[in-house]
């Protein structure tokens, strides 16, 4: 038995690659020993191994995962896909397969948390938050801290290990127990008149509370030292909050979606919602035509706006470019359980032209507008990737000054999803005259839409 100790991923690259060339198997390495032989590792073979690269960014984020045994997990796995199969990952049942997903899952979730409810206290010119990591998420996760509070000097301590930002440089230092992390200020009165703000009486459960902020985060977020008042109270605003509802929230898309965001409310009730939503002008000359496929799919799928024949049938994708996407998506065999298809803008907007109806361009301000409704069907679903259809919606979801020359089939840095990328529009393809640029433009398509698929195919 070979005994070996890591406390970090490259380490653990370091020895399983050592490991591995020197074909030692699983059943003999013991990756939490700490016994007279620790470190004392075979000659390593020559060679280089070749390994997926979709596992090595799996084991990476399981590396997070709080539990010593995950090292052991990692390095089988490997061995596996070395000797057994390439395709290891691929096969669902798989026990192996099935714990790193579940770890991929669990930190995935950890760091959104920490995303989410870390909570800055000012103190003198800096800012510094205390979190509770269930996993060993920080380092994977400060990075995000960085770009969003850029010009900030911030801290987030964890009793595993603390995270240092002077506005340049990522620090990483010790653990730090909940006593050393300060208390109370002007932010916390901030984050109170904030939390009173948004927070909606009808929609409290407080075991989905509980589920999804669990209670050990509450003690660092002052919100949370109101919720018993503002539940007390709750009956009350409900009955006027209903009021508002029937007469305005038709009006309002961005409010109307946090709140059934908010409540959790399934796309089902997002759809009704959308259907009657009198946001923008656009709902006076066509129906709504909602985002159609799987609830969970892992894949998304959003385009510009519905054309002629979605909105006669209500459905997206069904006319002309539809069918190009769709040929596409059954040529990769990519199952229809597997993918979830919508658009940035819910009508069709068109102008008359004697006896058809030509697609127009939404402005702006319709885009603005209908974007919270795209927004909340991605994030009801959480796909793993969201691959933006054309220009429209990559610019209403991305960042408005989105390029395709230049971004096209490019992995994109969003909350929408872990991977985010965009290219053509189905409908560019149906317009291009010359049949030879067509189809060197089409072979783009189908290998962006080929790369979106295998991404959704990672654990
Ligand atoms: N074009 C789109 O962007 N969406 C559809 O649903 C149909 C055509």
């Amino acid at each position: 038995m070979i005994f070996v100790r890591v406390a970090s991923f490259p380490e653990w690259r370091e020895k399983a690659r050592h490991l591995l060339l020197a074909g030692v198997p699983p059943a003999e390495v013991d990756w939490e020993g700490e016994g007279l032989f620790a470190e004392e590792l075979p000659p390593p073979g020559v060679g280089r191994p070749h390994v997926p690269k979709a596992f090595m960014e799996a084991a990476e984020r399981a590396a997070c995962y709080r539990d010593s045994r995950r090292w052991g997990l990692l390095y089988r796995i490997l061995w596996r896909i070395q000797h057994e199969s390439r395709q290891l990952l691929e096969v669902s049942s798989d026990d192996d397969v099935v714990a790193l997903r579940h770890m991929v899952d669990e930190v995935r979730r950890d760091s959104h948390k920490m995303k989410a409810f870390v909570r800055f206290r000012k103190l003198g010119d800096e800012y510094i938050a205390w979190h509770e990591q269930s996993h060993l998420v920080l380092e994977r996760t400060a990075p995000f801290f960085a770009r969003r509070f850029g010009p900030m000097r911030w801290a987030i301590l964890t009793p595993d290990s603390s995270a240092y930002w002077d506005g340049k440089e990522l620090r990483f230092g010790p653990g730090v127990a909940r006593a050393q992390a300060p208390e109370g200020d002007e932010m916390e009165e901030l984050w109170k008149t904030y939390y009173t703000n948004i927070f909606n009486p009808a929609r409290v459960k407080v075991s989905a509370m509980k589920a999804e902020m669990p209670v050990k985060y509450w003690k660092t977020m002052p919100e949370t030292a109101l919720i018993p008042g503002l539940l007390a109270g709750a009956e009350q605003r409900v009955r006027e909050m209903i009021r508002v509802d029937s007469t305005s929230l038709e009006e309002r898309p961005d409010l109307w979606a946090a709140r059934l965001l908010e409540a959790g409310a399934p796309l089902g009730e997002l759809g009704e919602a959308v259907m009657r939503c009198r946001g923008c002008e656009l709902c006076e000359k066509t129906h709504a035509v909602f985002g159609a496929g799987s609830p969970t799919a892992p894949l998304v799928f959003v385009g510009e706006q519905p054309g002629d024949q979605e909105d006669k049938q209500g459905k997206p994708f069904v006319g002309p470019a539809g069918q190009i996407l769709r040929q596409t998506l059954g040529a990769l065999r990519i199952p229809v359980e597997h993918v979830y298809l919508t658009n940035a803008v819910k009508h069709f907007h068109w102008e008359d032209k004697g006896n058809s109806r030509l697609h127009k361009r939404a402005s702006p301000t319709q885009i603005r507008i209908c974007r919270p409704w795209a927004e909340a069907e991605i994030q009801t679903i959480r796909p793993r990737v969201v691959c933006c259809l054309g220009v429209t919606a990559a610019q209403s979801l991305l960042r408005p000054d989105f390029r395709l020359t230049r971004q096209r089939g490019q992995l994109i840095e969003s909350p929408l999803a872990d991977k985010v990328l965009a290219t053509f529009h189905p409908s560019y393809l149906l317009r291009l005259p010359d049949p030879e640029e067509r189809a060197r433009q089409r072979a783009l398509f189908d290998q962006d839409i080929a790369l979106a698929y295998r991404l959704s195919l990672e654990p």
